[in-house]
């Protein structure tokens, strides 16, 4: 992956001209930051642009714009075409062809690597950044916040692979440290109150998802809630309250019948960016991620890079209120799809939520659904959204016991929907596609079997 990271740099020093097109979420806007950074600081004319997803649309109009090189992140790997009239370059992390394999493509699927935890799209771009100049290993953090907005650090509670060799660059110049301490998010910017509230991996048996009993939970504890006026967070909590409440949530899903593995997951590593303000949504990386979800997403794909290229003021402010949107929008769009019911299927489950939700956070919203206590986590889930335009956004997700028996949701999702007409892709523990709307029936046959067929 060097040397091709190596091969990669070359084409950039040689062109002068970039443009960058980079996909909408955290991991996108990271790893498009990472590039824009890097073309600056080489004094290159620069420009981005943010992605919903790759279609025929976007190809046509980069092969009208003509640019003299594009460089795409977080995307591009899976692609049927070549387009040979796009003079590009791909750093990328979703599955992708082998014959995909050329000189100005890095991807780790090439190189015997996962795309799903050992490195994102952000990683992917830093490795050609740092191969460009070695001082852009200031830029690692931007690299985890990638990562961590991919949720590459849950399975084993902590980045490992490549993940890890992009920490270790940011602790030797001190930029970055990891700790062990809670898993749950928010423990910075939310009060204890939420903290437990949202927590959904675990999910807290009797806990998650109710405020009264959050505040019950803490009194009977022996927590104080507030000083004063103010709710207290996380941080805000001493050594042994922070462990009084660990050893809390053990025990009530050790008496739930939750088991150790669950038990294991309440702690992991977190990432504490050292030039940040504690106690703000970008001192650590799993709410910088959040933050910047809460920018492109909605459209506001601006606010998320100026966030990322140093932008403390004005664009900061700006994320912040987007956020409080967006957390609006995720607890609302799981009141919805709760609502109208998840429908079980052999193979499957999934719920349509037509246009109750958004199709650039039904992602979001299947994955914090696959923790919860309404869906079974022995078969994978499926939500559509409505996008508006006569296509159906479909999002799924499955758990790594269930990748372990063979499931590949980026080769069934790809494979449904290409009898649509439709693309699909991803990794194989999370996928998405986009079909035509009214064929939702008929794409949840040929996506069951497929799955049926992987998992026997
Ligand atoms: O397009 P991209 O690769 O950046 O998006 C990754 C998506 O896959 C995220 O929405 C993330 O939630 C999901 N994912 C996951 N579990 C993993 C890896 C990725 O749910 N282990
Ligand atoms: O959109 P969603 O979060 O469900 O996507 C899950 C994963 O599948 C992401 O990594 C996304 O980039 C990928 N995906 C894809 N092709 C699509 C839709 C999603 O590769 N058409
Ligand atoms: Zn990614």
């Amino acid at each position: 992956m060097h040397d091709r990271a190596i091969e990669i740099a070359k084409i950039i020093k040689n062109s002068e001209k970039v443009h960058i097109i980079t996909h909408i979420d955290a991991d996108g806007i990271t790893a498009g930051s990472i590039a824009y950074k890097t073309c600056e600081r080489l004094y290159k004319e620069v420009s981005i642009e943010f992605v919903k997803q790759l279609d025929e649309n976007v190809f046509e109009q980069l092969i009208n714009e003509n640019y003299e090189l594009v460089w795409f992140t977080d995307l591009g790997s899976n692609i049927s075409i070549d387009y040979p009239e796009i003079n590009k370059i791909i750093t990328d992390h979703h599955e992708c062809p082998e014959n995909s394999d050329k000189n100005f493509h890095l991807n780790p699927h090439l190189f015997g690597f996962d795309g799903g935890f050992e490195i994102s799209g952000a990683g992917t771009t830093y490795l050609v950044s740092k191969a460009v100049d070695k001082k852009n290993i200031d830029l690692s953090p931007l690299a985890i916040i990638g990562a961590c907005g991919d949720l590459q650090d849950r399975r084993y509670g902590k980045l490992i692979g490549i993940n890890r060799d992009i920490l270790r660059d940011g602790e030797k110049i001190g930029i970055i440290n990891s700790k062990i301490d809670i898993r749950y998010f928010g423990r910075e910017t939310r009060s204890i109150i939420k903290l437990l509230q949202y927590a959904n991996d675990p999910i807290i048996p009797g806990v998650t998802g109710r405020e009264q009993s959050c505040i019950s939970f803490l009194q009977e504890i022996g927590i104080r809630i507030q000083d004063g006026d103010n709710y207290r967070r996380w941080i805000d909590l001493n050594k042994s309250e922070r462990s009084i409440i660990v050893s809390n949530i053990a025990q009530l899903l050790l008496m739930k019948g939750f088991g150790h593995k669950n038990v294991k997951r309440i702690l992991g590593e977190v990432y504490i960016l050292n030039n940040e303000e504690e106690g703000t949504e970008v001192h650590e990386a799993k709410e910088f991620a959040t933050l910047l979800n809460s920018t492109a997403r909605y459209g506001k794909c601006d606010v998320g890079l100026q966030v990322c290229l140093g932008d403390r003021l004005k664009f900061f402010d700006e994320a912040r209120s987007l956020l409080l949107g967006h957390r609006a929008n995720l607890v609302e769009g799981l009141q919805f799809v709760r609502e109208e019911g998840i429908n079980k299927r052999k193979y499957l489950q999934f719920f349509h939520a037509g246009t109750g939700v958004r199709d650039t956070i039904v992602g979001i919203i299947t994955n914090m659904l696959l923790n919860s206590e309404e869906v079974s986590s022995d078969i994978p889930v499926v939500g559509f959204a409505d996008k508006g335009d006569g296509e159906i956004k479909v999002s799924a997700r499955g758990t790594q016991e269930l990748v372990e028996r063979g499931l590949n949701l980026s080769h069934a999702l790809k494979k449904a929907a290409r009898v649509f007409n439709g693309v699909g892709g991803g990794h194989s523990i999370a996928a998405g596609a986009t079909i035509p709307k009214g064929k939702e029936e008929e794409f949840l046959e040929i996506l069951e079997s497929e799955i049926k067929s992987q998992l026997s």
